[in-house]
């Protein structure tokens, strides 16, 4: 097929860009360059760099070739960010997909994977974390996901649009070439890594008095590459009608367990320096991935801890400067 992926020079676009060309398919980057990088874009992928929002950019990438699948990686992602500035995200996260499934429609590509997220979950009752659990999102970035996730359903029963929301847990480690660089980070395991390197002096904890075991938030931590390989199944899904699938290790690791992995995989120590908690932050998210192991046989490859934060310690290592 000849996909679409729009946020293709992202931390995990890029790395399922490179996951549907191995897998025979031909692929088009569309990114705005808003958080991705040049460098992180496969050289076999065609590039276009452009806003979703953008219509003079994006009719042309349908009106030139056919497209037969769309891989939606566009969203802004941080759940703290999106408290301080909502509107932001509702216009891009919400405004851009709309955009996007509007000039789909126009010329009739009707397949669509969308990356989703943990956060619709808000403070989930009960984990792991069945996908038929209510959507209470604690921050408008969840907001902005569970929102997309309704819409869907109407393009697919008024449409006849199919799609695939993956509702992503923590994307965590990196490719040989490929790793995790935003610009500010503002992400756990990277941060902490940036400590074990010398580049900041201390990790700020974020709370330390949530109702977990230690205090400290748990997440459910899942390599880049076996998100990407989800990504190359729900494509195939497709054919048979729109699902919803969460995708964990069905594993919580607290911050503090997080850092105590990165301080023996680093063999360095790493200071923690405790704040107040980061608003917006729910205190448990573990997946249950049942329904996506049954339903795309899909099996994550890289469960440990250690060695998902051992391929983030190498890609950081080798890339002091991330991308550059
Ligand atoms: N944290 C710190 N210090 C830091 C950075 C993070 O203590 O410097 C804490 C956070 O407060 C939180 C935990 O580490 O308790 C994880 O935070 P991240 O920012 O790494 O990840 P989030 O869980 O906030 O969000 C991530 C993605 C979202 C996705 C979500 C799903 O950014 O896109 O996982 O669980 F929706």
């Amino acid at each position: 097929m000849r996909i679409l992926v729009v946020g293709g020079a992202g931390y995990i676009g890029s790395v399922t860009a490179a996951e549907l060309l191995a897998a025979g398919h031909q692929v088009v980057v569309y990114d705005s360059f808003i958080s991705g990088h040049a460098a992180a874009v496969p050289p076999d992928a065609e590039l276009v760099v452009g806003d979703v929002r953008d219509q003079e950019t994006l009719t042309p990438v349908f009106s030139q070739s056919r497209i037969d699948a769309v891989v939606y990686y566009g969203g802004f992602i941080q759940a703290g960010e999106s408290m301080r500035q909502p509107g932001r995200y509702f216009a891009n996260n919400i405004g851009g997909v709309i955009c996007l499934l509007n000039t789909m429609l126009e010329y009739d590509v009707r397949r669509f994977v969308f990356s989703s997220s943990a956060a619709i979950y808000g403070e989930p009752e009960a984990v792991p974390i069945p996908e038929d659990a209510p959507t209470c999102p604690v921050n408008p970035y969840g907001e902005s996901k569970a929102v997309v996730e309704r819409l869907l359903r109407w393009y697919d029963s008024q449409c006849g649009l199919r799609y695939v929301s993956l509702r992503y847990f923590n994307a965590a480690g990196a490719m040989d070439t490929l790793g995790e660089d935003h610009r500010p980070e503002t992400h756990l395991i990277p941060i902490v890594l940036q400590v074990a390197l010398g580049q900041r002096d201390a990790l700020p904890l974020y709370g330390s008095d949530y109702p977990t075991a230690d205090g400290t938030c748990v997440r459910d931590y899942i390599h880049v590459a076996d998100l990407a390989r989800a990504h190359v199944l729900a494509l195939d899904r497709l054919n048979e009608g729109s699902a919803v699938y969460n995708l964990g290790n069905s594993q919580g690791f607290s911050n503090l367990q997080v850092i105590e992995a990165a301080r023996k995989v680093a063999e360095r120590p790493i200071p923690v320096h405790e704040e107040a908690r980061r608003p917006g932050d729910p205190p448990v998210l573990v997946a249950s991935a049942e329904k996506a192991k049954a339903e795309l046989g899909w099996q994550p490859q890289v469960t440990a801890l250690e060695e998902i934060i051992d391929s983030a310690w190498r890609w950081h290592r080798e890339h002091p400067q991330g991308y550059g």
